[in-house]
């Protein structure tokens, strides 16, 4: 068979060698999806052998390079597919000015896409991993968050937020991106994850985790991430990924979240479940009673989706992954964020 050719199953993935990325690759590979998957360097086997080891890759699966800071480089990957999903961003923070390293290539990178698909006149849908952090930030956050809310980015710049620079990036790279759909009549889907936590394919431990984890690493200075937290499992997340783009209906912005808890309710959990590791239960500075807004997730919910995952099996589950590669060690008094036993 010609993978090159146009079919109604050929989709793109940016960065498909990621967290979310590569759990999504496999889940449209086990739909009979025909991927092509994007990363910066597909001959970097430690980034992308977990990508080719998966069912049904050595006929469905194709890597192309493609970096969002080059002008056109996703055109060829693009060119010929019904539908892309744009999950790469960038998500260190080692640099040394936030508006050329990270914001505007985060706004660019997606107008790239954008521009890529009109170009290539095959694309019927694209959807676009946004995230929480366009909504609202912690310090401006009403009781309920729905679609129609939008981060203010004058204020994060202003009061420079932990985080802020992400808040900043992804929030303009939506809003530009809803701008480009609009000028030039496009299906474009919005899906909107708070953490995201869950198992996965990479062979390092996911970025995000330095948060999601940081009660069992001990990284307090990830703590007021936790404090108020809204989080969704990985396979919840993108099997809303692939519900978004099949479904004929869809349309706009959609949260997706599937559970709220304060880091009380987090520590005491993982205090319950993992003894072994010490997980602190106390916090000072950090009261008991906290409010935490609720994420509506109303829209996605109506068009017929349904989350299956509990908050248990999001943590279990992450934390069960890296003990199984070697990332966690089994028992630890104190651990060292990505060390291993
Ligand atoms: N994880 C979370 O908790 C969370 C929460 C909310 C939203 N999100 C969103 O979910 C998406 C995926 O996040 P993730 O957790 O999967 O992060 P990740 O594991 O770091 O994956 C991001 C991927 O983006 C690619 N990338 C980075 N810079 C790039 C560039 N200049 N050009 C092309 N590709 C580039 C990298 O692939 P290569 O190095 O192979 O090129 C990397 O594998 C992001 O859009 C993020 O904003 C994540």
């Amino acid at each position: 068979m010609d993978y090159d050719s146009v079919s109604s199953k050929t989709v793109c993935v940016t960065g498909a060698s990621g967290f979310v990325g590569s759990w999504l690759v496999m889940r449209l590979l086990q739909r009979g999806y025909i991927v092509r998957a994007t990363a910066r360097d597909p001959a970097n086997m430690k980034k992308v052998k977990h990508l080719l080891e998966l069912p049904n890759a050595d006929t469905h699966l194709t890597l192309w390079k493609a970096d969002l800071t080059h002008e056109g480089s996703f055109d060829a990957a693009i060119n010929g597919c019904t539908g892309v999903f744009h999950v790469a961003t960038r998500l260190d923070f080692a640099f040394d000015d936030p508006e050329n390293e990270m914001i505007k290539p985060t706004m660019n990178g997606l107008l790239e896409i954008m521009k890529a698909c009109v170009k290539g006149k095959t694309v019927r849908r694209l959807v676009f991993t946004s995230s929480a952090t366009t909504l609202s930030s912690p310090q401006h956050q009403n009781a309920v968050v729905d679609e129609t809310c939008w981060t203010d980015v004058d204020f994060c710049r202003r009061a420079k937020i932990p985080g802020w620079v992400y808040f900043v990036a992804k929030t303009l790279a939506e809003q530009e991106g809803w701008k480009f759909a609009r000028e030039h009549n496009m299906d474009f889907i919005s899906v909107i994850p708070p953490h995201v936590v869950g198992p996965f394919l990479l062979n390092s431990m996911p970025p995000s985790f330095i948060f999601s984890l940081s009660l069992l690493t001990g990284n307090e200075g990830h703590y007021s991430n936790l404090k108020k937290g809204h989080y969704v499992h990985l396979d919840d997340l993108c099997m809303c990924h692939i519900f978004l783009f099949e479904h004929p209906k869809a349309e706009g912005r959609y949260i997706c979240c599937s559970h709220r808890a304060t880091i009380h309710e987090i520590a005491k959990l993982l205090h319950q479940k993992y003894p072994e590791y010490s997980v602190p239960t106390k916090f000072v500075n950090i009261p008991e009673d906290l409010e935490i807004a609720h994420f509506s997730t109303k829209k996605i919910e109506d068009l017929g989706f349904r989350f299956k995952y509990s908050l248990e099996d999001m943590f279990t589950a992450a934390i069960d992954t890296c003990r199984e590669k070697g990332l966690l060690p089994k028992a630890a008094k104190a651990l060292t964020y990505g060390t291993t036993d």
